[in-house]
């Protein structure tokens, strides 16, 4: 399982406390949430929230709206579609990588641990700074590349042709698995790590573009491609339950084709 827990003396130390519960109060839980604020000048904090469940909706990202709305505007996360399509609510919930949106607050037992995804800086609390895994991605070039003179109307792919995107195209970059990557943690700045990677492989696989050998030339590199050592917390860890793992292999092969 991809479950992570801090160092014993990485600990980040417990800051406030505030609690709303009331003698109406019901359904009480609290959220244990890691908070750093660059501008402080100060160590992070995990501070803790105790929240009145019947005051919000039953996931994760409800919670936090909640506690942002009407308990401490100060609380920063990164949020858009609320439903497990644009990837910006990835984080690490219960020492697990995945979606706020689409964890469910009832699956947590005891208290809520939320904590950015992990071995990322960080901008402020659970926003993570994302500029070298984006840079990283503009490098595999994401893109159909052809150099065939556009037909007049689309170009066009077989079912079997199209059918070879599926479980690629269906990735939302929110960075889940690559965070879980004990690769990608050690060597982020030259490993490109699974998220990257099946994104490459989405393009190589895909029948219209015309440049497999140039994307594969870009990955023969012991750092880029072969930091994968096949442990699999990517795959296990992927909220879209998507298999990078797999995408990874399938660029090994075509290097081990290519090269016999
Ligand atoms: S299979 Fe490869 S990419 Fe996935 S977690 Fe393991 S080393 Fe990282
Ligand atoms: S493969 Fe899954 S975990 Fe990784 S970026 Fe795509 S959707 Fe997120
Ligand atoms: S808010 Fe878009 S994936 Fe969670």
């Amino acid at each position: 399982m991809a479950e992570f827990s801090l160092p014993a003396n990485s600990k980040v130390h417990t800051g406030k406390t505030t609690s709303v519960k009331t003698s109406a109060t019901k359904r009480a839980k609290t959220f244990r949430i890691y908070r750093y604020d660059p501008d402080k000048g100060s160590n992070p904090t995990e501070d803790r929230y105790e929240i009145d469940l019947d005051k919000c909706g039953p996931m994760v990202l409800d919670a936090l709206i909640h506690i942002k709305n009407d308990i401490d505007s100060t609380l920063t996360f990164r949020r858009s579609c609320r439903e497990g399509i644009c990837g910006s609510c990835a984080m690490n919930i219960d020492g697990r990588n995945t979606l706020a949106c689409l964890k469910a607050i009832d699956d947590v037992k005891g208290d809520v641990k939320i904590y950015p995804l992990p071995h990322m800086p960080v901008v402020k609390d659970l926003v993570p700074d994302l500029n070298t895994i984006y840079a990283q991605y503009t490098s595999i070039k994401p893109w159909l590349q052809s150099q065939s003179p556009a037909p007049s109307r689309e170009r066009l792919q077989s079912p079997e042709e199209r059918e070879k995107l599926d479980g690629l195209y269906e990735c939302i970059l929110c960075f889940c698995c690559s965070t879980s990557c004990p690769s990608y943690w050690w060597n982020g700045d030259k490993y490109l790590g699974p998220a990257i990677l099946l994104q490459a492989y989405r393009w190589i696989a895909d029948s219209r573009d015309e440049m497999t050998g140039e994307r594969l030339d870009n990955l023969e590199d012991p750092f880029r491609l072969y930091r994968c050592h096949t442990i699999m917390n990517c795959t296990q860890t992927c909220p879209k339950g998507l298999n990078p793992a797999k995408a990874i292999a399938e660029i090994k092969k075509l290097m081990v084709a290519r090269a016999a």
